[in-house]
């Protein structure tokens, strides 16, 4: 069945697909490979002082009495990153231990994106969804990228297949197709060019045409299009975190806070972007605070972010509907170390596609710079 239909019209999803999808794989890294002996994790007096500094980081977000079980984990896997010459990546929502203790780089889906290009690394673990380590993928090919849970997917990413997107093409021949990163390296191979919820519009604008198509992400599709005039085509994906909010919700939590600032990432529904203060990506949401600096802000977004940006930002009241997201809280502590002992769940993706894949979000990527 085609989809129909003109401006912002939703389409639907013609097949269901599993993320992971087994590829021939790379080269194999330098890298020391062979599975390593699990490391004793007791909290020892030597594990208490070299991890003193990294509770200091999260002591307003973590309790005293849950550090002395995280403390021996992030002691092995900090260890262990050097071992194995591995890099942790880290996306804004994954809870304050992974993101304050163990990453190495840390941001939205396009700093981490960026950030894939530019390690010397063996290895790379990413702490974050199954689409976010296929992107370190395609854009390191030579490297190993890890997964601590390849279970951990994206309702976005699993609305749409290469194939829904071929039929879109040919519903409407010579309407370029821009993908969110949030999408199977078999959606990102068919499409044009990549966008993140932090460069929509300008990735949209880029290109010259006065209609897109825009996948799969049909609220993001809706914000780009009241911040430009391009005409959007929408696909009906929705993220199951960010869909749960309602206006009504945060209007109640205006009533019972005075003076709160609302700022919401653009994958929420209309209603709840029409109440919000700010609209932006995981990091602009970040740098917002971190400039206008409210005394009581609401983040309408996954829940662990407001915890890692009070962690850094003690003076701010933050207040929480807490929507968690099941997929990235998928990636623990216990998974990472499993992860770099085993070197286990290796992303692989079939050449073909991560070389098509590769120069949809490289043409994002050099558009950022
Ligand atoms: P960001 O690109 O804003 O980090 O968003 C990624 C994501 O999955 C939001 O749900
Ligand atoms: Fe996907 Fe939503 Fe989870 Fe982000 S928060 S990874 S969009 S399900």
């Amino acid at each position: 069945m085609l989809p129909t239909g003109e401006d912002l019209e939703m389409t639907i999803g013609l097949e269901a697909e599993a993320l992971a999808r087994p590829g021939t794989g790379a080269a194999a890294s330098g890298a020391l490979r062979e599975p390593l002996p699990m490391p004793a994790l007791e909290y020892t007096d030597e594990v208490a002082r070299e991890t003193a500094p990294l509770y200091e980081r999260v002591k307003t977000v973590i309790p005293a009495i849950e550090w002395p079980v995280m403390a021996p984990y992030i002691k092995a896997i900090n260890d262990l990153k050097k071992t194995r010459n591995a890099v942790i990546l880290a996306h804004n929502y994954q809870a304050p231990e992974i993101y304050h203790c163990v990453a190495d780089i840390k941001g939205d889906s396009l700093q981490l994106a960026v950030a894939a290009t530019k390690t010397d690394a063996d290895v790379i673990v990413q702490c974050g969804v199954h689409f976010m380590a296929e992107t370190a993928k395609v854009l390191n090919p030579d490297k190993t990228v890890l997964i601590p849970d390849r279970r951990a997917g994206c309702s976005l990413a699993a609305s749409i297949t290469g194939a829904d997107v071929r039929l879109l093409r040919e519903r409407y021949p010579g309407v370029p197709v821009v993908t969110y990163v949030n999408t199977s390296a078999d959606v990102k191979a068919e499409s044009d060019i990549c966008c993140t919820s932090s460069n929509a519009v300008e990735v949209v604008e880029s290109l010259g045409s006065d209609r897109v198509i825009m996948l799969p992400d049909q609220y993001l599709a809706k914000w780009t299009a009241s911040q430009t005039d391009v005409k959007i085509i929408a696909w009906n994906g929705a993220c199951e975190v960010h869909e749960r909010f309602t206006g009504e919700e945060l209007r109640e939590y205006r009533e019972a806070n005075p003076g709160i600032q609302i700022v919401a990432h653009p994958e929420c529904p209309p209603d709840v972007l029409a109440e919000a203060d700010f609209t932006g990506s995981t990091a602009k949401m970040t740098s917002w605070v971190e400039k206008n600096r409210p005394a009581k802000v609401l983040l309408v977004t996954e829940c662990s972010m407001a915890s890692n940006v009070a962690a850094d930002n003690p003076d701010i009241d933050f207040i929480r509907p807490c929507n968690l997201c099941p997929h990235m809280k998928r990636i623990t502590l216990p998974r990472i170390l499993d992860s770099l002992l085993t070197m286990g769940e290796e992303v692989t993706i079939d050449p073909m596609v991560a070389g098509n894949a590769r120069r949809a979000v490289e043409r994002m990527v050099n558009l950022k710079s």
